[in-house]
């Protein structure tokens, strides 16, 4: 989700993928919907940044009720994103699905910005840029993913493997709205 969480809203619920929920080793094959079963629906996998109108991505993040953010800022953050998975709509060249994850390359990675444009949300595109992302991910060897989740949301991101508050670890975020001293 969007950080909005810490100024706005109560703290989200920190959701970590257990190691055991890694994929087989031929990952592809556990995918709910194939690549090409998406070619056939008329829609694209994409992982690079290199064709995507961040305008039109700036679209579905509003769409889906996130605050419209400056797409300069959202350019550099991109840049500094380590996994970026979405899916274009061939008929509008459009992004209509979207996770990135951030991280240190090896140990640990947070994924942010899961989103689906609302008028293709319920087909599985959500389930299918957070697949290859994980896979993705487990496959340089980073077991230690976690995300934020709106509650609810929790649902959609549990049978991805994700679990709440593992061994009774919570998460903590910084709170501006605290009297703090920074
Ligand atoms: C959450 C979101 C990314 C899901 O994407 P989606 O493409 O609509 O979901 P999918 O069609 O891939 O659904 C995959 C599975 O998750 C389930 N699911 C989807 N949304 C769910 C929800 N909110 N709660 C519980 N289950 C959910 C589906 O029923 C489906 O189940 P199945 O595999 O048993 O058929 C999308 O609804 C969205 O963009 N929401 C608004 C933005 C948002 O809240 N992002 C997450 C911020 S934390």
């Amino acid at each position: 989700m969007l950080l909005r969480g810490i100024v706005s809203a109560p703290l989200p619920s920190t959701l970590s993928l257990k190691a055991s929920a890694r994929p087989s080793q031929n990952a592809s094959l556990s995918f709910s919907i194939s690549d090409q079963e998406l070619e056939s629906r008329g829609f694209s996998l994409r992982r690079s940044i290199a064709d995507l109108n961040l305008d039109h991505l700036n679209s579905v993040f509003v769409a889906v009720g996130f605050p419209k953010r400056d797409t300069e800022k959202i350019r550099v953050a991109l840049e500094n994103t380590e996994s970026v998975q979405w899916v274009e709509y061939r008929k509008t060249q459009r992004p209509v699905a979207f996770a990135r994850a951030t991280g240190d390359g090896v140990f640990n990675a947070i994924i942010w910005d899961v989103v689906v444009d609302p008028s293709f949300q319920g087909i599985g595109l959500g389930k299918a840029v957070m697949e290859r992302l994980l896979e993705e991910l487990l496959g340089k060897g980073i077991t230690n993913i976690g995300l934020y989740s709106e509650p609810r949301v929790l649902g959609f991101y549990r049978p991805l493997g994700f679990v709440a508050d593992p061994d009774g670890i919570r998460g903590m975020v910084y709170s501006r709205k605290r009297n703090n001293k920074f």
